[in-house]
């Protein structure tokens, strides 16, 4: 049998930090508003999907003790290329001086839990070693002008490197769905900013999040209650809030970014993995429950038994 673990991870975040009092300067809203509603303090704003894609990788690959030719594979899940053509996994490829394969996955927010999947796939099918990206600048899509959205999304990136396992591998159980009938939900036309109807989007998440997690769980053999830590889709900390009460798993379990980095989309699961990883929230044969949602409408969940070989 033939599977694949994390051996590293890593994250960026464009310096300059947008608080919400900054934001109160912008539009009318309030700090008090948005936290209370959405659990967000502050985000990180600038850069390229490329440059942060870069550092992340780079992280990653250093903790892994990677040399760049000892990937096979990059994935880079991301809804905000820096180009519409060429993918933007090919300017991260060459900054990183991988020889490899490289792709664009655009499965919205939920891009990363489904980069994930498909990496353990490809190792299935022979690979050795695949670089996996989440990474976003959403500050192409936010129209500053429009309070119930600008205060949500913002910029930034996380990696991991996955490698094959002789053994099951850390991959118990996984979900991927998607609903098109939500597609006006949330979208972005070309050129254009993005249109949410926030409260639909809302109502669906928490539905689509305790789908996506119990069918992952139920692959995976597990009770919620064998669950030791959920790494969350960072929208909204209501979103998760109630999605964990649904699940039947504590909310101690889920680990929270957002109120430092707002909604990162598809980099959101692995900022909050590697936080995770790096406050030793996570140890040796740990169940994670991977869960995420996004435009399309989306939704993915993955449960990793951590170290598994
Ligand atoms: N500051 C102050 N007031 C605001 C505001 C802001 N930034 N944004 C909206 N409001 C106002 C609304 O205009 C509305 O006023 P009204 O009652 O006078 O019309 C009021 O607050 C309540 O709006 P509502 O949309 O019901 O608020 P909410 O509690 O649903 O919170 C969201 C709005 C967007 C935070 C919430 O719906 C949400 O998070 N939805 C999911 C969005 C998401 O996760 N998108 C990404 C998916 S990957």
């Amino acid at each position: 049998m033939t599977g694949a673990r994390t051996i590293g991870w890593g994250t960026a975040l464009p310096e300059n930090i947008m608080t919400n009092a900054d934001l109160e300067k912008i539009v009318d809203t309030s700090d008090e508003w948005i936290v209370e509603r959405t659990g967000i303090r502050q985000r990180h704003i600038g850069g390229t999907t490329a440059g942060l894609a870069t550092e992340a990788g780079r992280k990653a690959l250093e903790k892994a003790g990677v040399d760049p030719s000892g990937i096979d594979l990059l994935i880079l899940a991301t809804t905000s290329p820096d180009r519409d053509i060429p993918a933007t996994a090919s300017t991260v490829q060459k900054n990183l001086g991988l020889e490899c394969g490289a792709f664009d996955l655009n499965a919205a927010c939920s891009g990363f839990v489904y980069a994930m999947v498909a990496g353990h796939g490809f190792i299935r099918s022979g690979l050795e070693r695949i670089l996996v990206i989440g990474a976003e600048t959403l500050h192409q899509y936010i129209d500053w002008e429009d309070r119930n959205t600008c205060i949500l999304f913002a910029d930034g990136a996380g990696a991991a490197v996955i490698e094959r396992t002789e053994g099951e591998g850390e991959l118990l159980g996984w979900s991927l769905s998607s609903d098109g009938d939500y597609e006006e939900a949330l979208y972005v036309d070309r050129g254009d900013k993005v249109k949410m109807a926030g409260r639909e989007v809302f109502r669906q998440a928490v539905l689509v999040m305790e789908r996506a997690g119990r069918a992952a769980m139920k692959q995976a053999g597990l009770e919620p209650s064998d669950i030791s830590v959920v790494i969350p889709h960072q929208a909204n900390i209501r979103i998760i809030e109630a999605s964990c009460r649904r699940l039947g798993i504590p909310m101690e379990k889920a680990i929270v970014v957002l109120d430092r980095t707002g909604n990162t989309s598809a980099a959101s699961v692995p900022l909050a993995l590697a936080e995770a990883l790096d406050t030793g929230r996570i140890s040796e044969g740990d169940n994670v429950l991977l869960v995420g949602f996004g435009a399309g409408m989306s939704s993915a969940a993955a449960v990793l038994r951590w170290g598994a070989r």
